[in-house]
């Protein structure tokens, strides 16, 4: 669709888009960046405008060759080892909208002071952009002699079969990367409503984008788009 084409134009400049996911999942939208194009000026955007967590989208092949396992796996792990942190992590069904989380390990770039300011954060996502630039070009990262964790920004790790598997802003932002041509590394941060404090109501998000100029997608959109894709492939 037109709306989609505006989205992959507007990532491809590294601009911001705002990403809705899915009416009976979330139901929520997100500040959707590519992370190699953020400046602190946008960190301090999406935590003034936005207001949710910032976190970093990695591409699945990326992710698996850095060595970045989903946080639940490492804590089932953990709690075979000898560290017991109990039921924190359930088999399943711990969440209300979808199967698991997506979430990797939390990190600052080993050029930080304490991580969180802008300029901190910046670095820290820019970075992760380039380890998954040079990555998926076939360079080797020793991902720990550039990152330490525990740290400010959160890693999200997409699924394997992207949207085919899982339907959150992860992977549909790592699709729309994929589609656009671009280093497969987005940021993403939810919008919430500073009045009610709860996630930003759909129709509120879609006047943000056309008071803001900036163009609003939906997941959906972003599957038909993919499957186009796909077939051009
Ligand atoms: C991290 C989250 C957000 O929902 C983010 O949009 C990514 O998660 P998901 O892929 O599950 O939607 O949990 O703030
Ligand atoms: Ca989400």
């Amino acid at each position: 669709s037109e709306n989609i084409r505006r989205a992959i134009t507007a990532l491809q400049n590294g601009e911001m888009i705002l990403l809705f996911d899915l009416e009976g999942r979330e139901a929520e939208t997100d500040f959707t960046i590519p992370a190699m194009a953020v400046k602190p000026s946008d960190v301090r955007w999406m935590r003034k405008d936005a207001g949710g967590l910032i976190c970093v989208a990695l591409d699945p092949d990326a992710s698996e060759e850095l060595g970045l396992p989903l946080m639940a796996d490492i804590i089932r792990e953990a709690n075979q080892q000898n560290i017991s942190l109990g039921k924190v992590v359930e088999k399943g069904g711990d969440l209300k909208y979808d199967s698991r989380s997506s979430f990797s390990i939390w990190v600052n770039h080993r050029d930080t002071r304490t991580g969180i300011p802008d300029n901190d954060r910046a670095l820290t996502i820019n970075k992760l952009g380039e380890v998954v630039d040079k990555t998926l070009n076939g360079e080797e990262i020793h991902f720990g002699s550039e990152f330490r964790t525990p740290g400010h920004v959160a890693t999200l790790r997409a699924a394997k079969g992207l949207v085919h598997e899982r339907m959150g802003q992860t992977e549909l932002s790592i699709t729309l990367a994929k589609i656009a041509g671009i280093t497969p590394a987005m940021v993403v941060c939810e919008m919430l409503d500073d009045d009610t404090g709860r996630a930003l109501e759909k129709d509120d998000a879609k006047q943000y984008g056309i008071d803001n100029d900036i163009v609003f997608v939906e997941g959906e959109e972003v599957v038909e788009a993919y499957e186009i894709w796909l077939r051009s492939q």
